[in-house]
């Protein structure tokens, strides 16, 4: 079955009188029966099962199962407290930033060591595989959208006490599959286009080693990462359309991409789809699709791109991305991004009409010309 239909059809209950959809489940304490001591007893241990078919619909997608979470920075996170005192994390050089945080903190506690490599320099990533215990790869990552070779430093021997996990937070299951590439847990922050409607916060990681998902299930248990019934039925009934939503942005996407590379008032875009874009030829290696983020940079002091943002009429100026609404957002305003240019406004493509998000791009930068 296509990845389209799956996402349609899959995880319902096909017993005649049941509904399509799974209730959800307002509950977090369960009736117990003391000869089933493993039984459903509590939502923050065993989800509700809302949880577990959304569960059902997600694993398959990446080639493995899924555990769903309250946020992708919970599942994040669940992976990274993995790696033991004194371990060491490889991080590329700009991840998302709450995962850059826990590193870091974790570095300046003397918990671990963290080495932090361009996403670009494969080498690096691979030599990184003797002495780590987690190699954290985020692509296409935030927000230079530079494209690992995954396939590369996925499919390097390594020892088994080595995790790869892999962010495929922009990419969604559609467009790249890391465990089929040899990595060992991907992450999704399942608020952005798996979610599809910025109404909720939801994060999964899915795996083929049964012992390392039920280590990461005891973690989300302890911590309390685990999410709610109302967030898995919203994830997943957004989850329904995403291949109509991603194929469609990232559509439009290239097209964008394209024009804003041609306008005088822009001075650089980056899109793993344009061939300007430094590692486009390794994301065509392996990417069914180049997806619909990007970055672009007006000509002009940083404030012009802040005021493009302000500028915007159907556009919304919003932080998050991955929705059905198109947003932007001057990422080096954002505390402990001051390395980013200072100019560049990232792009989150949505499912509006592409001549009218062209239309409205275009009004704010002739708005904002000359500042
Ligand atoms: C690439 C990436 N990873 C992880 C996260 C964190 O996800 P969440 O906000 O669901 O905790 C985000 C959120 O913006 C992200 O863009």
């Amino acid at each position: 079955m296509q990845t389209s239909s799956w996402l349609i059809s899959g995880g319902r209950d096909r017993t005649v009188g049941a509904p399509l959809n799974v209730p959800i489940v307002p509950s977090s304490n369960f009736l117990l029966e003391s000869s089933d001591p493993d039984g459903r007893s509590y939502a923050r241990a065993h989800g509700t099962s809302s949880t577990e078919a959304l569960e059902a619909l997600l694993g398959p997608l990446d080639g493995g199962e899924a555990l769903v979470f309250s946020s992708g920075m919970a599942a994040a996170t669940a992976v990274l407290h993995r790696v033991p005192f004194g371990g060491t994390i490889a991080i590329p050089l700009d991840p998302y930033h709450g995962v850059k945080h826990i590193a870091i903190e974790g570095e300046t506690l003397n918990r671990w060591k963290v080495i932090r490599l361009d996403l670009a320099d494969t080498a690096g990533w691979v030599s990184a595989l003797e002495n780590a215990d987690l190699l954290w790869l985020e692509s296409p990552a935030n927000p230079l959208m530079t494209v690992a070779d995954l396939p590369t430093i996925c499919g390097a021997p390594r020892s088994p006490d080595t995790l790869v996990a892999v962010d495929s937070t922009f990419a969604t299951p559609l467009l790249q599959q890391p465990l089929a590439l040899g990595a060992d847990v991907v992450m999704h922050s399942a608020t952005k286009f798996i979610g599809g409607h910025s109404d909720l916060l939801s994060g999964s990681l899915v795996a083929r080693d049964p012992d390392l998902l039920e280590e990461f299930r005891a973690r989300r248990t302890i911590t309390g990462g685990s999410i709610g019934a109302l967030e898995s039925f919203l994830t997943l009934r957004g989850a329904r359309t995403m291949s109509l939503r991603v194929n469609h942005a990232q559509t439009s996407a290239q097209i964008l991409a394209e024009r804003l590379l041609e306008h005088p008032e822009i001075v650089s875009v980056r899109y793993p789809g344009l061939e300007s874009h430094p590692t486009h030829a390794v994301a065509k290696t392996f990417m069914t699709g180049f997806g619909a983020m990007m970055s672009f940079d007006p000509v002009g002091p940083g404030e012009r791109a802040g005021a493009l943002c302000d500028n915007l009429k159907m556009i919304f100026h919003a932080t998050s991305l991955g929705g059905v609404e198109s947003t932007m957002e001057r990422r080096a305003v954002i505390p402990g991004q001051e390395e980013i240019p200072p100019s560049l406004i990232r792009f989150s493509v949505g499912c509006e009409n592409v001549e009218d998000i062209w239309d409205d791009i275009s009004q704010a930068i002739d708005a904002t010309k000359g500042m």
